[in-house]
């Protein structure tokens, strides 16, 4: 038998930049499950990767398996708000990583004090929509025909949130 590899989840730094933009490249690549689709323009990514790094408001994790990167998480706080995103390669979903990388934002994200967090998904990605839900998340509207897709279509997106903050 071959062990698994050891997971982790981390923050990303200047060394990850090359693993981080591999795996938005290879889930654009699939062109169903996030907003970004092929081909990616790794030069622009890469400029606001390097400013996400230096901002206190901005953060970058990677999930690690061994010494490959298999997963990321992005996320930006503005005025008490975390909006986010977060991908595996396909190898590594449905594995537990997905909430390993929610629990570390989460973390993050009650540790400033912010008392949203909020995210776009496409309605046909119910694995997402799923982990989301066992989270708390609830969906809390649609954004209809909303995003161009590069093969013309608009399509529609769902807007989930997580009160922190009930009190
Ligand atoms: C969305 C994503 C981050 C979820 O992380 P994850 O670690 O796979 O989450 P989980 O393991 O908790 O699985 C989520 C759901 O997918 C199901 N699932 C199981 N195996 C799976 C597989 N191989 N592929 C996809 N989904 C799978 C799980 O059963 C679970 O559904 P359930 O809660 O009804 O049981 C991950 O699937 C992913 O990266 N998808 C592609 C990119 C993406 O969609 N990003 C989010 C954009 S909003």
């Amino acid at each position: 038998v071959t062990a698994e590899p050891s997971t982790r989840i981390r923050r990303a730094g200047p060394g990850d930049l090359e693993a981080y933009l591999d795996v938005v490249e290879a889930v654009a690549s699939e062109r169903r499950w996030i907003g970004y689709e092929p081909p990616l323009d790794r030069e622009a990514l890469a400029e606001r990767y390097g400013r996400a790094l230096g901002a206190d408001t901005e953060l970058r994790l990677v999930a690690a398996a061994g010494t490959a990167t298999v997963g990321i998480l992005n996320a930006e706080e503005y005025k008490g708000i975390v909006s986010f995103g977060m991908m595996l390669v396909p190898a590594w979903r449905g594995r537990g990583l997905g909430g390993k990388l929610l629990e570390e934002l989460m973390r993050w994200a009650r540790s400033r004090g912010a008392h949203k967090l909020t995210l776009q998904v496409w309605p046909h990605n119910t694995a997402a929509i799923a982990l989301y839900e066992r989270y708390g998340f609830v969906a809390e509207g649609r954004l209809r025909r909303h995003w161009r897709r590069k093969s013309g279509e608009l399509w529609d997106a769902v807007v989930m949130g997580l009160v922190l903050d009930d009190g």
